[in-house]
Parts: structure tokens; sequence; C-alpha cells
């Protein structure tokens, strides 16, 4: 099994302190999901000068300055910013780009401001525009601007923000795939238990064959297995590094770019500047996949919430994961699985806004793309939490097994099995179709069901019914009769689970 993922994992808090005593973001700040988002206080106008200030003759107005930064919600990147510009550094000096001890100085700066932020003790200033620029700053003071000055030879913030982007939802790519693979397990496991006990399956939501209830828990392990196989394969598309495209062209310093992907963790670098700085496929990618897994989620939700309604009834959620009413003190309500099946409208958004965004930029960075990073954010942190409630429900959920027996076995629902024997005893399928229809209707007119017919009324609607009905076919026999592959013959689903045992020794080893 996979050890738990701490939760700072992947709810990540943010990288300032509220009661920064520089007052930077005591107000005006929202809330958001997991984040929050701050913005420095642009009331005065600040007289500090921009790190590209110079082409300039004022400073900035406060509100555009407001309207402009990123700071509010980049500042979750700060771990991926620092690990590249340390690389970056110590590759300038390896390159004696710049002098070893200045490459030196600035790797050991960057490690200080790492510990002021992961201490929440970094101080922002009404300056900083985006978590890069803020670091840059705190750097030069750190070393002095001589030295921090040099950082960010041959390089721009248009590949940084790419690259520091991609590392970081490569992170959450990795960590919403180990909670896919524990809800699978969690949706094996409960297969495993339930590999004999039959259930009603259903086409429009109308009763139509019986299926043990593991076939129904492992439907949806496949769909899942789909989703982190999809985001396994985003993930080689995520974990290719622009850095090194500077702003659009590349550079006119002899960079080791390949040494800076090895420091990083990445499997490639970009082929083509242009294109690098202005890619977001990866982003758009991961939202999709994000999409698609919430679909899939949202489906079981819904049918979670179907069954455990007093009209189904064969489905029950633990206390401690539902809600009750203000006013009607009988309500149990399944909160859970309705706030997954509301998220999932909220991930679409996300996708949608992101290839909105993207679809009429001209080559190659535009501001617009600042806006890639909040849907992204957003989504990996309700993905997660989402799966997490899911594995929950799963692990948990209470089954009535007898009311399932008695809803499966109700009914009509071997009908296909009774034309099936016709079949089998000589009829045309059309004709035992329409046979085992008529049948139903005689038994409808009679308020009985195919276990109540008498052999002998069978006889008089078709003369080889008596045989097909002898021996009336259970609920459980028409499961066993679906003896294909990928069918529901309890032999198959017993297969299929230990295939599934393998795989998943696979991923938790
Ligand atoms: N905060 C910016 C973003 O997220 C960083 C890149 C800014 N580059 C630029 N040329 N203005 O996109």
């Amino acid at each position: 099994m996979y050890s738990a993922i701490p939760a700072t994992d992947w709810h990540p808090k943010p990288a300032y302190s509220l009661q920064n005593p520089h007052g930077a973001f005591t107000a005006n700040h929202i809330e958001s999901g997991n984040y929050i988002y701050a913005f420095p206080d642009h009331t005065k106008m600040n007289d500090k000068k921009k790190a590209w200030s110079g082409r300039f003759t004022a400073g900035q107005d406060p509100a555009v300055e407001r309207f402009n930064a990123s700071i509010g919600f980049d500042r979750v990147l700060y771990k991926q910013d620092l690990a590249l510009s340390r690389a970056h550094a110590a590759m300038l000096g390896r390159q004696k780009i710049i002098p070893k001890k200045d490459a030196d100085k600035i790797v050991k700066g960057l490690g200080a401001i790492e510990k002021e932020m992961d201490a929440g003790k970094f101080v922002y200033d009404p300056a900083d525009e985006d978590i890069h620029m803020a670091i840059e700053r705190r750097l030069k003071q750190i070393t002095g601007p001589d030295v921090g000055g040099k950082l960010h030879t041959a390089r721009s913030r248009n590949d940084q923000v790419a690259t520091s982007f991609r590392m970081w939802t490569r992170q959450r790519t990795d960590a919403i795939i180990r909670l896919i693979r524990r809800l699978q397990r969690a949706l094996a496991d409960r297969a495993g238990e339930h590999v004999e006990t039959i259930a009603p399956a259903y086409t429009h939501l109308q009763q139509a064959q019986p299926v043990p209830l593991a076939h129904w828990f492992l439907a949806y392990y496949e769909m899942f297995s789909r989703d982190a196989e999809r985001f396994v394969a985003a993930r080689k598309r995520i974990n290719v590094m622009p850095l090194g495209s500077a702003a659009l062209a590349g550079t006119n310093f002899p960079i080791d770019r390949d040494f800076v992907a090895r420091e990083l963790g990445f499997d490639a670098v970009s082929e083509n500047s242009m294109d690098a700085v202005s890619d977001r496929d990866f982003a758009a990618e991961f939202l999709f996949c994000v999409s698609m897994t919430a679909t899939h989620l949202s489906r079981l939700s819904e049918e979670l919430i179907i069954y455990s309604s007093a009209e189904f009834g064969v489905m029950d959620l633990p206390d401690d994961m539902c809600t009750g009413s203000s006013i009607m003190p009988q309500k149990k309500n399944p909160d859970v699985p309705e706030l997954i099946r509301g998220k999932t409208g909220r991930l679409y958004g996300h996708l949608i806004s992101m290839l909105t965004m993207l679809k009429g930029l001209p080559l190659a960075y535009n501001k617009d793309m600042q806006e890639d990073k909040e849907p992204v954010f957003d989504a990996a942190g309700q993905m997660e939490a989402m799966l997490e409630m899911a594995e929950m429900m799963i692990a948990r959920l209470d089954v009535d097994k007898e009311k399932l027996a008695i809803r499966a076995t109700g009914g009509f629902m071997t009908a296909v099995d009774v034309a099936d024997r016709l079949v089998m005893a000589g009829a045309p399928f059309r004709d035992a179709h329409e046979v085992v229809g008529k049948l139903v209707r005689y038994c409808l007119e009679r308020q009985i069901d195919f276990g109540q017919l008498k052999p002998q009324e069978a006889k008089k609607i078709h003369p080889l019914l008596e045989k097909a009905m002898g021996g009336a076919v259970s609920a459980m026999d028409s499961a066993i009769g679906k003896n294909v592959r990928g069918g529901a013959a309890p032999a198959r689903i017993r297969a299929r689970l230990k295939a599934i045992g393998k795989e998943m020794a696979r991923w938790e080893k």
C-alpha cells in the first residue's frame, strides 16, 4: 500500500505569513479553494525601482501595478523557482559565464531565501510583481547587487516561469497519480468482497441484467486505470525543459541546458525556443486529465447518491461522511458525492479558461499567459481532495447484499437468458425476443414474475418455452452464463482481479 501523502504535499500552505510585520499582506486577500490570494498594499505609489525600469521615465501607477501583479498566486511556485535558479547559477559558474565564486554565493543566497520562505518569514515588498522578481530582489539584498544581479544572465522570466510551472505541475501530477492508484486499490478490494453479491444493473436507469456487484466496482477501476495512464502520458510532455530559451530566441551565452535539465529532473529539453516559451499545452492537457478523472468521479458520485436514496436503499455512506439538515431532523445528506459532482463543473471551467486564453495568442510570450496558473493551481488542489474523498467513500461504503439480491431476482432481468435458451433450442434470436416479450406481457398482466410462472402457462405462449423455462434461470445463473472475456461471470471477474493484483503490485512497489 502507499504510505499516506502528507497533507502539506498537496495542500501547499501560503509561503508568507499573514502576520507579516511589514504589513504587505495584512489586507486585501481573498481565499479561493486551498489558496489564499493576497495582494501587496498598492495604495501608495511605490518608489522602489523595478528590475526593468531602465527605459522608463516614471514609476508605475499603483492601480496598474496591482492589476499586473501575479505574486498573489504565483508564490506557490517558490520551491520550483528556487531550485531552477540554483541549477541555473551552478551552470553559469561551471560554464565560466559568471565567476565560480559568484555562482556559489548565489546558490547560498537562494538557500537562505528558501529557509525564509519555508518558515513564512519572507518579507514581500509592494514592488514584487511576481515570485521570480521577489526572489531576485531578496537575493540582491543578501549577496549584494553586483553578485545577485548576475543570476538573470542568459535567461528571461519567459523561460523561467514556463520551467517553474512545469516543475510544479509535474509534482502535482505525481501526487494525483498516487491518489488515483489508491482509489483503484479501494475499488479492487471492494470488488474482491463482492464477487458473489448479485446486483441489478441498469441501462436508461431501468433494470437490465443481473451482475455481481464486483463487476460494477471494477467498471470504475478500469475508468480510473485509464485516467492514471493518461496522467502518466501527460507527464512525459510536462517534463520537457524550456529553460535556455530565454525571452524567445535562445541566448548568446554558451549555456549547458542538458546539465540544468539533469539537475532539475527533466526528461528532455525543448527543441524550439519560440515554441518553448509560449507552449502551455501541458497545462491544458493536465486540465483535461483532471476533467476526465472528475467526470468518472462525478458519475460514481451520482450512482452513490441514487443508490443511497430511500427509493433504492441498497448502499449507505457512513454517518461521519454525511450531513444533517438544519430543519428536517430525519435527513442524512450525501454532501460529499454531491460536492464531487459539483466541483466537476468548476474543473471543466478551468479547462475551457485555459484553451480560450491560448487560442488567439501570437507567438511568443504574451501577458495573457499569466492567467494560466490559477486554473491549474485550483484544479490540482480540488482534484486531490476529490480523489481522497472518493477513496474514503468506496472503502467505507455499506452495501445491502440481501436487498440487492431481491432486486436482482425480481422482475424480468433474466429475459435475455430465456431468449438465449430458446435460441439454443433452435429458434432464431428475433423470434425468441418476440416470444419472451410476450411472456413478459403475460406476466405483467397477471402481476407475477418469471419465478411464479408455471411451465404449462409458458408452453401456451410457445412450445419451446416450457423447456427454456425449465429450472428457471436464477440471477446468479444469468451472471455465470456471461463467461466471455470482460463479461460478468464470477470466474472472469476472479481472473481479472488476479491480473489487477499483479498490476497493483507493480505500482505499489
Ligand atoms: N508573472 C509572469 C507570468 O506568470 C512571468 C513572466 C513575465 N514575463 C514577461 N515578459 N512579462 O506569466
